[in-house]
């Protein structure tokens, strides 16, 4: 994953600066981070610090990292140097391999074990052969195989060079300055202008000019969007963290999407009902905890009589037959996700029309789509997704209710609420349990989707092992492992006697049974009129017990081990 910034600007700056816009995208990867300006080269391990170094300069680089190629070390973190030449990099690059063994023999040293530090390299013997930056850009667009966004500063060139395919890249253009970024999150604060990057386009920036050029090396003119986008939350408030403000925003961010959904996007809502309807198939593709969302929603629309399916993106190709008459909806909080955006391509390449629900405007995904609806939860910034999980789903309701599926979308954001007092129960409960290795998510029909996104939320923040699964499978192999004292989640709606069965099943062979469910008799009851009602509001539940869980033990609930934000790498 991984996220990059490079600032080239007319007024001086410090370290202060890009470390702290480098800051805003931790959340794609946070496991060691580096800052060349020109001068001095830093790299350190862990989460970012920013400092101020009170060392004047014009331009600068910076990365936080997300290991795919090579250990978390040091020497591994970006920038990497080759001569003059340094670069950061996010992607991967397919081909380093054989590009490595080509440099060395060349006389190349590598310093690292990175597939990135082969762009140094590469660069570097371009501009040792004297050859000019724009040729060796387009040189390095021929060369790599893979995908990138890299920045590149030169010793002695007051220049910022850049090249991208795949992985995001955008352009912030403020005045006498200019920001690139791995997303629009680091300099919305600065500017509201900014060029995206597309595939196999490079850019040679000074501080008041940019110039875009093709693989071919032929010039492109790129005009400026104005956008519009609050800046990143920076402060937890009075919340130990930010995955617990979250959640509390969901009633409010609810409320926003439905009257959003009925005024500003009703249009292109109602496009996305008519583009399903015409479709002779719906396909939500997905990741995570988006790929429940779509779980949910292929399920509202299924129960409507309408073709719909969720295919996790990553797989999809294996899974699925998609054509010119089928709807494609990605669902994507960060609108970045490499797999999804694979998915997109194949199923754009076969003729399908797509569609996005995305939370991050003018993400690739969006930009991809024929038509893109927006959840408006707000910028997430805890790793596990809270609020644009309940209004990914609230997006799926509303799409039900347009087929005919009475639900009470408009109670929902009051129910969140009423849902969010249960709090002090979930946290005695995470009390008794946090000590356990396993833990079981039983759930039917909606609840199906619901106990795997309870059981995501747990393993992602507290590391316990948990299975979210078909109360109807647990016979089939699972109920091998419950023993005495085994915690099992069971999600019931209205007194469902099968789940009610699959409950008793466990208990019987001594779990600690835990009912999430709708009638006055249910310790952690939730105030559902509707199966569908009853999916999102106890995953509301489910999040804030998989907080508790994690707080008991102590974990960086935030920003958890091994995980990132924005996964843009296959
Ligand atoms: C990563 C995150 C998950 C997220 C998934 C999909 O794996 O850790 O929390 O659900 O990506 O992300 P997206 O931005 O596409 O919704």
């Amino acid at each position: 994953m991984c996220g990059i910034i490079g600032i080239v600007s007319k007024e001086p700056f410090t370290s202060k600066e890009p470390l702290s816009r480098l800051k805003k995208l931790e959340y794609r990867g946070y496991d060691s981070w580096g800052y060349w300006n020109g001068k001095q080269l830093t790299k350190k391990m862990g989460k970012i610090v920013v400092y101020d170094d009170g060392t004047d300069v014009n331009l600068a680089i910076c990365h936080t990292r997300w290991a795919t190629h090579g250990g978390v070390t040091e020497w591994n973190a970006h920038p990497h140097r080759a001569g003059k030449v340094t670069i950061v990099h996010n992607g991967i690059i397919e081909n380093y391999a054989e590009l490595r063994e080509e440099l060395k023999k060349k006389g190349a040293t590598f310093a690292s074990e990175t597939d990135s530090e082969v762009i140094a390299h590469l660069v570097e013997q371009g501009v040792n052969e004297k050859r000019g930056m724009e040729t060796i850009l387009k040189g390095l667009l021929a060369t790599l195989k893979g995908t990138f966004a890299t920045l590149i500063m030169v010793d002695g060139d007051d220049k910022l060079y850049a090249a991208k395919r795949d992985s995001p890249l955008a352009l912030g253009i403020c005045k006498s300055r200019m920001i690139l970024a791995s997303d629009i999150y680091a300099f919305s604060d600065a500017t509201d202008k900014a060029i995206f990057f597309e595939n196999d386009e490079y850019a040679v920036l000074t501080a008041d000019s940019y110039a875009f050029f093709g693989a071919d090396g032929q010039p492109i003119k790129k005009t400026p969007k104005t956008f519009a986008w609050t800046t990143v939350a920076e402060s937890k408030d009075s919340y130990d963290h930010f995955m617990r403000k979250e959640i509390d925003e969901e009633p409010v961010v609810c409320q926003r999407l439905i009257v959003s959904l009925q005024g500003e996007q009703h249009d292109k809502f109602e496009q996305l009902v008519g583009l399903i309807r015409k479709a002779k198939k719906t396909v939500f593709t997905a990741a995570g905890t988006a790929y429940h969302a779509s779980l949910l929603g292929a399920s509202f629309l299924h129960q409507q009589g309408i073709n719909a399916q969720a295919i996790i993106a990553s797989e999809f190709e294996n899974f699925i037959t998609v054509d010119r008459e089928t709807v494609v909806i990605a669902v994507s909080q960060s609108g970045e996700t490499m797999d999804v955006i694979e998915a997109v391509k194949y199923s754009k390449e076969k003729g399908a029309t797509i569609a996005s629900i995305v939370n991050v405007p003018y993400s690739t995904i969006e930009r991809m789509s024929s038509l893109s609806l927006q959840i408006l939860a707000g910028p997430e910034v805890a790793v596990a997704s809270t609020k644009a999980f309940t209004n990914q789903s609230t997006v799926m309701l509303a799409l039900a209710q347009a087929f005919g599926y009475a639900n009470g979308l408009e109670q929902l954001p009051e129910k969140l609420t009423e849902t969010l007092q249960l709090e002090p129960k979930l946290e005695r409960l995470a009390k008794e349990l946090h000590h356990h290795r396993d833990l079981y998510v039983l759930g039917r029909k909606l609840g199906y989707p619901v106990s795997r996104e309870i059981a995501l939320k747990i393993k992602e923040i507290s590391y316990i092992h948990a299975e979210g699964m078909m109360g109807g499978e647990l016979k089939h192999g699972t109920i091998a492992l419950i023993e005495e004292g085994t915690p099992v989640v069971s999600l019931v709606y209205d007194d469902d006697p099968k789940m009610r069965s699959s409950t008793q099943e466990v208990k019987a062979r001594g779990a600690h049974a835990v009912v999430i469910g709708s009638t006055e008799h249910d310790e952690l009851r939730v105030p559902a009129e509707s199966e569908a009602e009853f999916a999102i509001l106890a995953s509301t539940v489910g999040q804030l017990f998989a907080y508790h869980l994690a707080k008991e033990r102590g974990l960086p609930i935030d920003k958890p081990r091994n995980l990132a934000k924005s996964c843009t790498v296959l």
